[in-house]
């Protein structure tokens, strides 16, 4: 696939992932901008300021990928570039209305998009809503970034926000099991390398069956349930009605609740 002329800003986790995955599938941005970026030099630039960006560079796409504290100050350094660009932003919590402000005066057309870390495999998901594109601008933005993996259109903000402690953050959560899984592991006295290997093992395993298989998860979970047998038990204690499923709705909701200071 070739790729438009593309400015990745923020090459740290998430932009870094991104740049990662990029590569794996044979494309890759054109300039990184990134003040600590230890990326090899080629295929594409890497600049740690924009004004090492060549000024008659012209992105068709820019990717945003710094804190959302670093929102006003990067996209003001962008200004000369940012007319008739698209502008992906990945930032948590930051809204179109307040990017677009950031942008000024500039035609840029916004995006926002919720990715996650499995990216670097080709293995994420993002979430993305825009009312600024076009049919051709939307496919654009979707093989982009259908190159690190599944891509959710939502229909507006709100969707994007709700889907946010989901799938952005959701890859926490499934690393916290592993080392849960690993703790227990120990505790029940299993040596530290064999813990490892079967909470890693036993966590990947999983999705990748997952991945595999077209049974709902509740299917996958209930084909490993014996009644009254040993899984019973350990899910007696999990899904009882105050244990992982209000654990669950308390997190998310607490999630949602800083996404939503964070952007006030
Ligand atoms: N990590 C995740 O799992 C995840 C998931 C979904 C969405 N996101 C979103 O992804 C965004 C990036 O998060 P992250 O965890 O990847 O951040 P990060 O690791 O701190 O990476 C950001 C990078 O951009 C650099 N940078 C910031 N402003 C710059 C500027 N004006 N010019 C040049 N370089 C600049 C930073 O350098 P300095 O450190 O020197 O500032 C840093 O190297 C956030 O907005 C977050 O909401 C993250």
């Amino acid at each position: 696939m070739s790729l438009p002329s593309l400015l990745l800003v923020g090459c740290g986790k998430m932009g870094g992932a991104l740049w990662q995955g990029w590569l794996k599938q044979g494309l890759a941005p054109s300039i990184i901008l990134d003040r600590r970026c230890d990326a090899p030099p080629a295929p594409h630039r890497v600049v740690r300021t924009a004004g090492e960006i060549p000024g008659d560079f012209k992105p068709d796409i820019i990717i945003l990928a710094v804190k959302p504290t670093g929102m006003e100050e990067a996209l003001a350094s962008l200004r000369p570039f940012l007319d008739g660009a698209i502008v992906i932003s990945m930032l948590a919590a930051r809204t179109v209305e307040s990017l677009r402000a950031a942008c000024g005066e500039a035609t840029s057309r916004i995006v926002r998009a919720m990715p996650n870390t499995p990216a670097a495999i080709g293995k994420g998901v993002t979430g993305v809503c825009s009312s600024d594109l076009d049919d051709a601008q939307r496919a654009l933005c979707t093989s982009l970034l259908s190159a690190v993996g599944d891509v959710a259109w939502v229909d507006n903000e709100e969707q994007l926000e709700a889907l946010t402690p989901i799938s952005g953050c959701g890859p926490a959560y499934v690393f916290l099991l592993a080392e849960l899984l690993e703790k227990e592991a120990l505790r029940v006295g299993l040596p530290p390398e064999t813990a490892r290997l079967i909470a890693r093992g036993t966590v990947s395993g999983a999705g990748a069956l997952l991945a595999a298989s077209d049974e709902e998860s509740e299917t996958l979970r209930k084909n490993v349930t014996s009644p009254n047998g040993v899984t019973a038990k350990a899910l007696e204690v999990l899904m009882a009605p105050d244990a992982w499923p209000a654990t669950m709705s308390e997190a998310i909701d607490n999630a949602m609740k800083r996404a939503r200071e964070m952007a006030s």
